[in-house]
């Protein structure tokens, strides 16, 4: 039975049962649904200033899913590879700055794990409609990889797979529902990790049909 104080969910009961590899930190239901349609505005904002595209991959496809970022530096893909950029790519505009409830949802998160001092400098965001996926993959674009990425959900439940450093290794599945994070710190910040699947019709926000994942780094 999970111990809880107040909406915080207490850090020792948040594994549900399956091993998560070391330095990869499950938080359930540790936002609040009231907090979770704040995050969802805050991100529909965003997205009419930095509106959501499939970048070009490096094997000259599109990502599956949608993305924008807010923040001092966006994660961006073309043909040039992998990394943040500081303007849009078709504007040349800056990104949206990161709202403030981003900044409060990860600091509620955050508090009490073993890096409660993260100040994300960049938020990927992710929209993933029904049938889109993210391969497996390691998050190598940021400078120190000391910091950990945090990951909110929103909408649609999924399957996060983690799996170890190489790509070949066996993964577990965490089914990921809205309001729930997950935290990729050391010794698990550079294990690779995708989304197998996105189960349609069974989020919580009426108006967000598919998941959005709020990924935050310090990028520069
Ligand atoms: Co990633």
């Amino acid at each position: 039975m999970p111990l809880k104080t107040g909406n915080l969910t207490l850090f020792e009961d948040s594994n549900p049962g399956r091993a998560l590899p070391e330095g990869v930190i499950f938080r359930p239901k540790v936002v609040s649904f009231a907090l979770q349609q704040e995050l969802l505005a805050a991100v529909r904002a965003i997205a009419q200033e930095a509106p959501f595209q499939h970048p070009r991959t490096r094997g000259g496809g599109m990502t599956s899913a949608a993305m924008t970022n807010a923040g001092d530096a966006g994660w961006w893909s073309d043909r040039s590879g992998y990394r943040y950029i500081t303007r849009q790519p078709d504007s040349d505009k800056p990104w949206p700055p990161m709202p403030e409830v981003f900044r409060k949802a990860v600091a509620h998160i955050i508090n009490g794990s073993p890096w409660p001092d993260f100040q994300p400098d960049a938020c990927l965001i992710n929209f993933y409609e029904p049938g889109a996926k993210m391969g497996l993959h390691q998050d190598r674009d940021e400078r120190d990889f000391n910091q950990p990425i945090v990951t909110i959900s929103l909408g649609d439940d999924a399957d996060f797979l983690v799996g170890g450093l190489a790509r070949t290794d066996k993964t577990v599945a965490l089914a990921v529902a809205s309001g729930e994070a997950v935290i990729m710190g050391p010794p698990g910040r550079m294990l690779f990790h995708g989304i197998r699947k996105i189960y349609p019709g069974t989020g919580p926000l009426a108006d967000l049909k598919g998941r959005i994942s709020l990924t935050f780094r310090k990028a520069l």
